[in-house]
């Protein structure tokens, strides 16, 4: 699918880079294009097989990364850069005269995976059929309103945390805001753990791989959401409706203090067998 997120940092680079690896086409933004544009040519190189031909990719994609202009996108979208073209093509050309036919085959191979680009916020909502909303509480605002109308109705998946989770307030939720804002079907997730999870390919402890819990009331767009947490070999959890939303933000802010303080705050929870009979109320 195609996937717009909204930021272009930790977040982004973390869970874009897993999707455009599990080929997805995606696009990251920022304040600054030249800014989002080298950091979608590392992730581009990042998403691609390694091997020299790859390695190629990422010498050219860190080479013309801040370079980017920002209007040489092949999709004809204005100020969009397609950074497939950066880092594949040009790195196609570099492995012909180097290493020859195989080198060739691996390349344009690689200029159909990994996709990233990067463009403005309205592009990468614009571009999404699911947009991510992976930005600083202090910018959220300003940035769903530069993402505009194309929003509205979208399938929105919210990662975002309070900004302070040690003055966290409950009755602020991030995900009703930007539902509010936008008129998007808001799925939160993602939101509970560190950015150096989303790293993890993938993201299994002890045998089990991770679960990660989804708040929405879309169906379709909690179908979305499943197939992206499946993609980063994790598994999902019905976390039940948007209100709910909310409770995942506050278990963040309770989460990071715990952490912040050196506890293991997985250890704070019994296993399944162990959490006592319950039924619904
Ligand atoms: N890092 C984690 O471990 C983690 C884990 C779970 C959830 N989260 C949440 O995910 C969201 C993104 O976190 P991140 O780690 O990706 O953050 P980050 O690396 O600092 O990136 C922040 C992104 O927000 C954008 N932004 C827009 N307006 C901003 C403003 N006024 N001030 C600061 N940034 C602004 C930045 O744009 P530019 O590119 O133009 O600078 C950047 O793309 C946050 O809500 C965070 O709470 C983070």
């Amino acid at each position: 699918m195609r996937i717009g997120i909204l930021g272009a940092g930790g977040m982004a680079d973390a869970l874009g880079t897993q999707w455009a690896r599990a080929g997805h086409e995606v696009m990251v933004s920022g304040r600054d294009l030249s800014r989002s544009s080298a950091q979608a040519a590392r992730m581009s190189a990042a998403a691609t097989p390694s091997g020299p031909s790859a390695d190629a990719a990422i010498s050219a994609g860190a080479a013309n990364g801040s370079d980017v202009t920002g209007v040489t996108g092949a999709s004809g979208m204005t100020g969009v850069t397609d950074v497939t073209d950066v880092t594949g093509v040009t790195g196609a050309t570099g492995m012909t005269d180097a290493t020859g036919a195989t080198a060739v085959t691996e390349a344009a191979e690689l200029a159909g995976r990994g996709r990233v680009r990067a463009g403005s916020f309205a592009e990468a909502a614009g571009f999404g059929e699911v947009v991510v909303v992976a930005v600083r509480e202090a910018g959220l605002l300003d940035t769903l309103r530069a993402a505009g109308a194309a929003l509205r109705g979208k399938v929105l998946i919210d990662v975002t945390n309070a900004a302070n989770p040690r003055e966290y307030d409950l009755t602020h939720s991030l995900a009703r805001l930007i539902g509010e804002v936008s008129g998007g079907h808001v799925v939160k997730a993602f939101n509970l753990c560190h950015v150096d999870v989303w790293r993890m390919t993938p993201p299994v402890f002890d045998g089990r791989p991770l679960a990660v819990p989804l708040c929405g009331d879309d169906p379709g767009a909690l179908a979305a959401a499943r197939t992206l947490v499946t993609d980063l070999g994790c598994t999902p959890v019905d976390g039940g409706a948007a209100e709910r939303a909310a409770l995942l933000e506050a278990t963040a802010a309770f989460m990071i203090g715990l952490w912040f303080g050196g506890a293991d705050a997985q250890a704070i929870l019994p296993p399944l067998p162990s959490s006592g009979t319950h039924q619904p109320a």
